[in-house]
């Protein structure tokens, strides 16, 4: 049987800083392409986001899903902007509307910090964190969006009410693939250890998902099972986060302790996610538009190479395609070696490069080789 090394990229830039991010990284990905060889990417640009609202009325538009339900991958720069919103008040968010959609249940928030970057964490063992949070993308507070109930008047309400919604399929997936990713980071010298993240001391839904959780880690003996209340893990994350391995968590707790984690690694522009689900994944970084500092060349594109660089390993792995795994773990190696002698500073974490030198240096470290010595 032929297998198949070309890859058909949805790309959605989106709003915002998400537009000045996505460029320099399908120009670092038609590099890697180009040296590694063995599999093609095809990139198909598509429009959605705030802006694309204010223009067209509708945020994400039913031909982009469907060419993006098409595609071997997604990947996505940001969406949203603060003041464009529908008229309940919600923002704009397409990018809550796939995850839906495509049932990406489990939001990979990689945490690690790259030795040479400036680092908020004093300890030095904070220098090389290596953890993972999964956060649950399709079920708990969020599922209830859109949805909020009202007591009182219409005009001036007394109460509102949101649901959380926990179900079995939906956290034994969740957990399976927790207990995945451990197994498969032990083989790299990670503990192999996955901690459930909740607060069953306090809420049913906790504790219903605190049990599901114990019986998937029962499946899987060879791997370490723990728990720890939300409050405790953020704690932790300041206080210890070189012990944790593997977390799962929530979506409502996950994209709190995702922003947490992405404090640990100096700031937004260094966090990249994934959302995968059975079929189907896209590839972000954590951050949004960044309204703030967009159209200055400020935005720390890292996050984004990072993102497209899990985007590569898992083509690579889905499709068992080697090549396209190892230009993956090149474009990793290509950010550790731009940030290795401490010279780069990027705007966001206190120094002066902005997205063009970010950029620079890492195509620097693929076009010399020296990323692929360290791959
Ligand atoms: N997945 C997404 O697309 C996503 C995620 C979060 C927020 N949003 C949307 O983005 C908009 C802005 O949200 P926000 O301000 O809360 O969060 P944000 O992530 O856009 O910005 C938070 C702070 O981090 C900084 N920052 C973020 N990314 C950076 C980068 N790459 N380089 C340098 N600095 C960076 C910003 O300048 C800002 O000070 C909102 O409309 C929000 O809904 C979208």
């Amino acid at each position: 049987m032929s297998v198949n090394t070309a890859f058909r990229i949805a790309v959605f830039p989106g709003d915002g800083i998400g537009r000045e991010v996505m460029t320099p990284t399908i120009e670092i990905l038609r590099l890697l392409q180009q040296r590694i060889g063995g599999f093609e990417l095809r990139f198909q640009e598509e429009q959605a986001g705030a802006a694309h609202y204010v223009r067209t009325g509708t945020a994400l538009p039913d031909e982009a899903m469907a060419r993006a339900g098409q595609a071997d991958a997604i990947l996505l720069g940001a969406m949203g902007m603060p003041d464009i919103r529908y008229p309940d008040g919600r923002e704009i968010a397409p990018q809550l509307d796939m995850r839906e959609q495509f049932e990406l249940f489990a939001g990979v928030r990689p945490v690690r910090t790259q030795p040479g970057a400036p680092n908020p964490l004093a300890d030095p063992r904070a220098q090389a964190l290596d953890f993972v949070l999964i956060r649950e993308s399709t079920e708990g507070l969020f599922a209830g969006r859109g949805h909020t109930r009202y007591d009182g008047p219409a005009d001036r309400p007394t109460a509102a009410h949101d649901t959380m919604t926990m179900t079995r399929k939906g956290s034994e997936r969740l957990f399976e693939f927790a207990f995945r990713l451990a197994a498969r980071r032990r083989e790299r010298g990670h503990p192999g250890e996955v901690t459930c993240v909740d607060k069953a001391n306090v809420i049913g839904g906790f504790y219903f998902f605190r049990q599901v959780f114990d019986e998937v880690a029962a499946r899987h003996p060879g791997l370490g099972a723990g728990h720890m209340y939300v409050d405790a893990c953020a704690l932790n994350m300041v206080r210890r986060p070189w012990e944790f391995d593997v977390l799962v968590t929530e979506n409502m707790f996950g994209d709190i302790l995702s922003d947490l984690g992405a404090g640990l690694m100096g700031g937004m522009g260094m966090a990249p996610s994934a959302d995968i689900g059975e079929r189907h994944a896209v590839f972000q970084p954590c951050h949004g538009s960044a309204p703030d500092i967009v159209g200055r060349g400020l935005a720390n594109p890292t996050a984004t190479f990072l993102s497209a660089a899990m985007m590569l390993d898992w083509l690579g792995d889905q499709h068992g395609v080697p090549d396209c795994g190892r230009a993956g773990l090149v474009l990793d190696r290509a950010v550790a070696c731009a940030y290795a002698d401490g010279s780069l500073k990027p705007a966001e974490l206190g120094g002066t490069a902005g997205t063009a030198e970010v950029t620079k240096a890492v195509m620097d470290a693929i076009s010399s080789g020296r990323a692929e010595v360290a791959a």
